[in-house]
């Protein structure tokens, strides 16, 4: 980003207030064979190394599994509650930091940068996401994948347009979609996620998260990933059942996969570079 803009912090906010419950939220989410999926991606694009960045790592869901397969990692997010969450996950056997993606620093030369879980989509315009992906682009090592996500017009017109509650005894989320159920490709989104906690002796303490997100249609990240330096090895619509699809169906699918290289390099398989 240019200097002077002032980037707002709305993720931050929401993340920094809402990471306690946020695992609680996502436990049906299969990690293990979501990533195992992914990285049969980066490898049919040629990945050959085991050093990752996982860019807006949230709680650390999705760079446990990696950990567990070898990788050495290294990750990042805006929320500093989120990336406290992940450092005490990994127990010392990452390198967790605190950045914005949309100014992310040359953190080192990766095999496989990852930005997971519809976090493009906190990135309201096209600047921030062409920002964050030149941020992916830096960090990428000779030969090395980028992966990324984005939500689906169904998504928005679904998950984001209505109301669904994760309860339990002592814990209740409320996702309250406020997203239009007709909204245009490339519009913007938003939900509040409502916490109530019971609180000894007999009451109930409830917080509010919103949370803001832009559709961002498929030709717009082409053009971004082309600013920025990537070239999109393969593009897959993703349902909801974790399945892949080589036709992106906005309609249809829950997920837009894109796995790109840097575009200043030959990356058919077999001739990346070698990482550690
Ligand atoms: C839905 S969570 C996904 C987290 C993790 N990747 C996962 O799969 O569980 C989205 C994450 O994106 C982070 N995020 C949003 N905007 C960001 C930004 N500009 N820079 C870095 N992280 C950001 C949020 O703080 C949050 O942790």
């Amino acid at each position: 980003m240019s200097e002077g803009v002032r980037l707002d912090p709305h993720a931050r906010v929401a993340y920094d207030d809402f990471a306690p419950f946020y695992d609680a939220f996502t436990a049906g989410h299969d990690y293990e064979a979501w990533t195992r999926d992914l990285e049969a991606l980066a490898r049919e694009a040629g990945l050959r190394g085991r050093r990752l960045l996982d860019v807006a790592c949230g709680s650390g869901k999705s760079f446990l599994p990696f950990l567990e397969r070898g990788y050495a990692v290294t990750a990042c997010d805006i929320s500093p509650a989120m990336a406290g969450l992940a450092a005490a996950k990994a127990q010392g056997r990452a390198r967790v930091e605190v950045h914005d993606m949309r100014e992310l620093p040359r953190l080192g030369e990766f095999d496989l940068v990852l930005c997971l879980d519809d976090a493009v989509n906190y990135l309201l315009d096209r600047v921030e996401l062409g920002a964050a992906l030149a941020g992916m682009r830096r960090n990428l090592a000779p030969g090395g994948i980028a992966i990324f996500d984005a939500n689906c017009l169904h998504t928005y017109r679904s998950a984001f347009a209505t109301l669904s509650v994760v309860p339990s005894d002592d814990l209740v989320i409320v996702w309250r979609g406020e997203t239009s159920p007709g909204l245009e490709p490339g519009g913007r989104g938003a939900a509040t996620t409502q916490v109530l906690r019971r609180a000894p002796p007999g009451g109930w303490v409830e917080t509010a998260q919103r949370h803001l997100q832009r559709h961002h249609p498929e030709s717009a990240v082409r053009g971004a990933a082309g600013a920025a330096g990537l070239r999109l090895a393969c593009v897959r619509g993703m349902r909801s059942d974790g399945s892949f699809h080589a036709a992106v169906d906005e309609l249809r699918c829950s997920k837009v996969v894109y796995v790109a290289t840097a575009a200043d390099q030959d990356q058919s398989p077999g001739t990346g570079t070698r990482g550690t």
